[in-house]
């Protein structure tokens, strides 16, 4: 298994192009199913967890052809093929759940393996599936599969109990076809449910209040294909700002939307960092007034869970105590142990995280446990004294595309190296 190999306390410097987001272009990829014809999709990163879901929509029937070098991704789509997501796909990705409402609102049927539990909490779907019960399918679990019907889903009153990113989607995919007006209160606001709803209007769906709570759409016959550019990765361009802050750098992002990360450009000011914002820019600089602070995470437009394990191997190294609490996931603090290895000072009391300022990190074997703490380890090891050995690489390939070619060019010394042993 590969490993990366990272020689700390380089200062990142220059430019750095974002990528296409992975948590908008997963729903997009499976809200092709709504259209028959041919959809082409631009800006999609490639990732392992794109190849998965691209595996999904092939085994429902769609035809595919991604030119990774473009970033370019043509979905054929004729006939469903099939209604069933077998458990090899799922356990590998839990977004594979977005299926069920392009299916359900094309064929009426879908059989989904019911995701497992995961590295970061238990991440049930019932949200996912009372709102379809909403919508008129009829829900049963069968042999460790979601077995859902349905004659054709038709408009309902929902409110969703919590906020989910994944519901928000999945609910929004099956009413765009459904009989009459669905109204969803509570929803996700964050961008990547605005992009799958930008998407879809485009396609000729009627969809009112995307980043707001309350969603109104109103189900129309058919859906036409299109050509589409998914947004810029907002965690991605987070990672790469506190890569430039960890290592007191000088790092500007390009092709990124600031407003999608607001919580995190406020949060880096009030730490001291100097920022220049501009129309699809940020450019990071220290300051010599760094100070400790205090992190919530939250549903958008709040501070992203996404980005709490990165932001807390920041804090690690600047003067002051911080404070991080965890309200999404009931166990995202997996990367804490192996940053202690590296000499952090943090304590946990619950779902909080108190962290005490040090001089330096120093360089330890690690190992990633899910993306975001492999990412929040690969920062440490960028700010850390010495060359730091991660392991379990494979989970940044998930979601961070090119990291160590976009992390050298910006002058750190990362290196992938094969055969460690896991
Ligand atoms: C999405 O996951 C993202 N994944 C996650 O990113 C992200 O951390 C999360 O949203 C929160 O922002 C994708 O977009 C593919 P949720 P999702 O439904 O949709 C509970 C990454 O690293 N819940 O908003 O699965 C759930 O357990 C990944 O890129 C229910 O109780 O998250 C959690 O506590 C990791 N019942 C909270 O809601 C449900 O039916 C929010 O989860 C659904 C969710």
């Amino acid at each position: 298994m590969d490993i990366y190999r990272i020689k700390g306390k380089k200062k990142l410097s220059g430019e750095v192009k974002i990528s296409g987001a992975k948590n908008a272009a997963l729903p997009v990829i499976v809200a092709s199913l709504l259209a028959e014809g041919k959809t082409v999709l631009k800006n999609v990163p490639d990732l392992q967890d794109i190849r998965t879901i691209i595996k999904v929509i092939e085994v429902l029937g769609a035809e595919t052809d991604f030119d990774k070098k473009k970033g370019t991704l043509t979905i054929e789509v004729g006939k469903i093929q099939n209604n069933e997501v077998p458990y090899e796909l799922v356990k590998t990705m839990r977004a594979s759940v977005y299926v069920m409402g392009p299916l359900l609102a094309r064929t009426g049927e879908a059989d989904v393996s019911l995701p497992g539990g995961c590295a970061i909490g238990e991440r049930p779907v019932d949200i996912h599936l009372s709102g379809f019960e909403a919508m008129g399918a009829e829900i049963s679990l069968e042999h460790g599969y979601i077995r859902a019907t349905t004659d054709r889903l038709h408009g309902a009153e929902f409110t969703m109990p919590k906020v989910s990113v994944g519901a928000t989607a999945n609910l929004i995919m099956g009413a765009v076809l459904a009989r009459g007006k669905t109204v969803l209160e509570n929803c996700a606001m964050e961008p990547d449910v605005v992009d799958l709803g930008e998407f879809l209007i485009q396609m000729g769906a009627k969809i009112e209040g995307l980043g707001t709570e309350r969603i109104e759409i109103q189900g129309v016959k058919k859906l036409r294909p299109v050509t589409y550019s998914i947004m810029p990765d907002r965690i991605e361009a987070g990672t790469f700002l506190l890569a430039g802050a960890i290592t007191r750098g000088d790092v500007t992002i390009t092709h990124a939307v600031p407003a999608h990360i607001t919580a995190l450009l406020t949060t880096l000011e009030e730490m001291g960092f100097n920022l220049e914002v501009e129309k699809d820019r940020v450019t990071i600089q220290s300051t010599r007034r760094l100070t400790g602070t205090i992190i919530k995470t939250l549903p958008h437009p709040g501070f992203p869970t996404d980005l709490q394990a990165p932001i807390m191997s920041l804090a690690t190294t600047i003067p002051g105590i911080s404070t991080i609490t965890e309200t999404i996931f009931e166990n995202r603090f997996t990367h804490v142990p192996e940053l202690r290895r590296m000499g952090a000072d943090i304590t946990i009391e619950g779902q909080v995280a108190i962290i005490r300022g040090i001089r330096t990190l120093s360089s330890a074997p690690v190992m990633m446990s899910d993306l975001r703490a492999g990412a929040a380890l690969v920062l440490a090891a960028l700010g850390a004294q010495g060359t730091t050995e991660i392991r379990r690489i494979y989970h940044a390939d998930r979601g961070y595309e090119k990291l160590e070619e976009k992390l050298s060019s910006l002058g750190a010394s990362i290196e992938r190296v094969s055969g460690g042993k896991g």
